[in-house]
């Protein structure tokens, strides 16, 4: 019997791929140059399955070309790439990788925060240039991280993360806002307050934000909420481009009516927003929240399992549209 054929649409671990080469016929972009919509399309005639990321967009008019599809097993947790309606209506199952990145991308978004208020790049930087001739009392000088408040926008498994690691590593003070509030025995393991969003900009020292992307998310943070931080407050987001202004960002850093961003995505990545590589008080990182090779490992092979498990078993991990299984 032949095997089913999958396409891997981004360059992934050589050992994943000889995974799937175990049960599938597999071709792969090792090259990890990102298809063009019309590439992607044609890539994926014939196939049953695909390995996807975030640079793949899979919506209506890709479905409709795509006939054989069954499964895009996406290898991130977000998945704005993907048109879920479409996906579910055409009868394509979507997977993405939860939990395993969790923890590892909390981490970052706390190693972005600290480096952002403590304004490590912005020193080193003048370190490296030649600058540093003698101490002084205020050079480099930022915010407060321990005791201060961090509040985040957005309280998922990676926002309880990084609520745990500012309470319980740092005694900050945690306040959160969400969709809805965690229950009380989550909100006390996490020692985090529920806040309305305009308390939450109001009052925080530190902002991270941690939401999915959805058209309701865009530019949740623009010139207003903006306008609304202290003018010591620190930015951070590792959530998605599209949900921060870029633009207003970059101009509130200029003007200094915040004190600090630091940002592992942007509006249009991995194109940046040139004026925010005009302003000093930014960290900027190429989207690399969850890129620790274990954590990396386990995300490609959980979408690698997703596919096994779905078209050999039709048992997925990690569905996102369930309603694809049980059809009516
Ligand atoms: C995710 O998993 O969503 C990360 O942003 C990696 O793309």
């Amino acid at each position: 019997m032949s095997k089913p054929k999958i396409l891997i649409a981004r360059a992934i671990f050589p050992e994943v791929i000889e995974r799937l080469a175990q049960h599938f016929e597999v071709e792969s972009n090792q090259l990890d140059e990102p298809f063009s919509r019309e590439e992607l399309v044609a890539k994926l005639q014939g196939k049953d399955g695909a390995l996807t990321a975030g640079s793949d967009r899979i919506d209506a008019s890709v479905l409709a070309a795509c006939a054989q599809l069954k499964i895009c097993a996406n290898m991130a947790v977000g998945y704005n790439n993907f048109e879920l309606d479409a996906m579910t209506a055409a009868g394509v199952l979507a997977t993405n990788t939860p939990d395993v990145l969790t923890e590892t991308t909390a981490d970052f978004g706390f190693a972005l925060l600290m480096a952002t208020a403590r304004r490590i790049t912005e020193s080193e930087h003048f370190l490296r240039a030649g600058k540093w001739n003698r101490w002084s009392y205020d050079m480099f000088s930022g915010a407060e991280i321990h005791g201060s408040t961090l509040g985040i926008l957005g309280m998922g498994r990676i926002g309880q993360g990084i609520a745990k690691r500012g309470a319980h590593g740092f005694g900050m003070k945690v306040i959160y806002h969400n969709r809805s509030r965690l229950d009380a025995a989550l909100e006390a393991e996490c020692k985090a307050g529920y806040v309305s969003k305009e308390e939450l900009l109001r009052t925080a020292d530190h902002l991270v934000l941690v939401l999915p992307y959805s058209p309701a998310s865009h530019h949740a943070i623009g010139a207003v909420e903006l306008a609304l931080m202290k003018p010591t407050a620190t930015l951070v987001n590792i959530a998605r481009g599209g949900i921060v202004d870029d633009a207003a960002l970059a101009q509130a850093l200029r003007e200094g009516r915040i004190a600090a961003a630091g940002l592992d995505v942007f509006e249009g990545e991995p194109q940046l927003n040139p004026d925010l590589l005009r302003v000093p008080n930014v960290v900027l990182t190429p989207h690399i929240a969850s890129a620790s090779v274990p954590t990396r490992m386990a995300m490609a092979n959980l979408a690698a399992d997703n596919l096994i498990g779905y078209l050999k078993d039709g048992k997925p991990l990690t569905p996102l549209n369930p309603a694809v299984l049980a059809p009516q």
